[in-house]
Formats: structure tokens, sequence, C-alpha cells
């Protein structure tokens, strides 16, 4: 098929081999840590110095990861195939380090950090503390540059209009637990691209997708790009 422009949505499962952990797999970060205390703003406001610790322990190892063959066969589509966008709810910058530069994080970066007073950001430094004063404003209201529970995503309406006019919508390592991102794949459906989801075992939502392809992310997602650069003529 002629895809013209692509969406791919990622979760923590791209990253998973890299060494990063994922949220929800046995073991996962959700279930070592309550995420009400260490990813939303009232557990912020309630001990700053807890959810800057957990932040800075996700910065180091993001850090001391590296991406893996599936972060390589997307920068290899972007590079040569149509246009490709990664919409990430990761805050590693694996996709980053990997060669992609069409990457939308939706739920913002380890790597920045935002002023809970007056909204300026920053390059985080490897650990932060309470009361990180503010560059811009000098407010001691600095925090990681991610969205917690209750926060709205980042570049919703961006993404909104690449879903409504899409051929194809691929999600890969996201257990589609989360919304906005799990509702994606319905609204990419409805504006008739083709659906596929990659992931180690079948996510919340895959039933969604017209195509489910499942195994490690590191031989899935190459695979299919291998198969879609070399099956498929683009401009
Ligand atoms: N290859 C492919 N998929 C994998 C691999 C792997 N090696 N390892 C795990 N997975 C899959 C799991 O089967 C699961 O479906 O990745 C998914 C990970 O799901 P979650 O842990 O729920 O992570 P994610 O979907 O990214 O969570 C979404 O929830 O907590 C919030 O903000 C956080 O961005 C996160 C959001």
């Amino acid at each position: 098929m002629r895809a013209r422009r692509i969406v791919i949505l990622t979760g923590a499962g791209i990253s998973a081999e890299s060494g990063l952990g994922t949220f929800r797999d046995a073991g996962g970060v959700w279930s070592r840590y309550d995420l009400v205390d260490v990813a939303t703003p009232e557990g912020f406001a309630r001990d700053p110095a807890l959810v800057h610790e957990f932040y800075n322990a996700r910065r180091v190892s993001a850090r001391a990861a590296q991406p893996n063959a599936a972060h390589h066969a997307l920068a290899r589509l972007e590079a040569r195939g149509p246009e490709v966008t990664l919409v990430t709810q990761n805050v590693d910058d694996l996709h980053e380090r990997a060669g992609s530069r069409r990457v939308l994080h939706m739920h913002g970066r380890l790597d920045g950090a935002l002023c809970g007073a007056c909204g300026h950001r920053w390059d985080a430094a490897e650990t932060m503390a309470p009361g990180e004063a503010c560059p811009s404003c000098a407010a001691g209201a600095g925090r990681p540059d991610v969205v917690w529970f209750g926060e709205m995503p980042y570049h919703m309406p961006e993404i909104e209009a690449l879903l409504a006019r899409c051929d194809i919508f691929v999600a890969i390592g996201t257990s589609g637990n989360v919304y906005p991102a799990s509702a994606f794949v319905e609204e990419a459906a409805m504006a008739g691209a083709h659906t596929l989801e990659l992931n180690k075992e079948p996510s919340e939502v895959a039933r969604a997708f017209g195509e489910t392809r499942y195994g490690p992310a590191s031989q899935v997602v190459p695979a299919w790009v291998e198969e879609f650069l070399g099956g498929s003529r683009h401009g």
C-alpha cells in the first residue's frame, strides 16, 4: 500500500529491552511505587523530595540506557519512509538518541525541568531537589517537566490533527491503560487508517486494531519496518 503519513505511538514496552522498567508488567514501576505519591501534583505538593528522588533515579537510568533495535528501526523508517511522526508516552530520550527527529513527548521528558510558578522550561540537571530555583522567575518551584496524572498531556491538538489524516497508525509497547493515548487507535480507525499493534502481548485495546503482531519489540518492530520499506513504494 502507498502510505504517505504514519503515526506511531510508543509506550514503556519499547524501552523495556533497553533496561528501563515498564509500569504495569509484573514487578513494574507501579508495583514498587504508589503513583499517587510520585506522579500527581498532589503527591508533589505533599512530598517534593520523594518525587524528585523518583525522577532523579529514572533520569540516571535513562541516561545509562541505550536505544535498542526497535528504536533504531523507527529512526530508519523516518529517514527512508514517508512522513512518520512518533508520539511517545515515554519520558526517556531513546528515540532521539536512535536518530528519530519528529518525536512528540505527550507525557513530557525526564531531561526537562518546568517552573510551577511561571511555566518557564529549562534543561534538567541530572538531579533536581525541592525548592529548585527557576532561572527565569527565581521562584523555588522547579519540577520535572513530566505530565502527571490529572494533568493535560502535551501536543494534543497536533496529535489529534495527525490522527485525523494518517494512513497508518501503529502502537508499540503500550498496554492501552491510559487515556487519551489508549483512544488514539479508534480516532485513527475512524479516519480510515490501517491500525497495527506491535506488542509483547495483547493490550487492553487489542480488539480495536486491524492487525496485531506479538513478540519482543526488538524483533517485531525491525521485522515490520523492513517489510514495510521493502514491500511498498513511497514518493
Ligand atoms: N516488547 C514489546 N512490548 C513489551 C515489552 C517488550 N520487550 N515489554 C513489555 N511490553 C509491553 C507490555 O506487554 C505492556 O503492554 O509494553 C506494555 C507496557 O505497558 P505499561 O507498563 O502500562 O506502559 P505504558 O503503556 O507506556 O503506560 C502508559 O502510564 O503510568 C503512565 O505515564 C505513564 O506513560 C505511562 C503511561
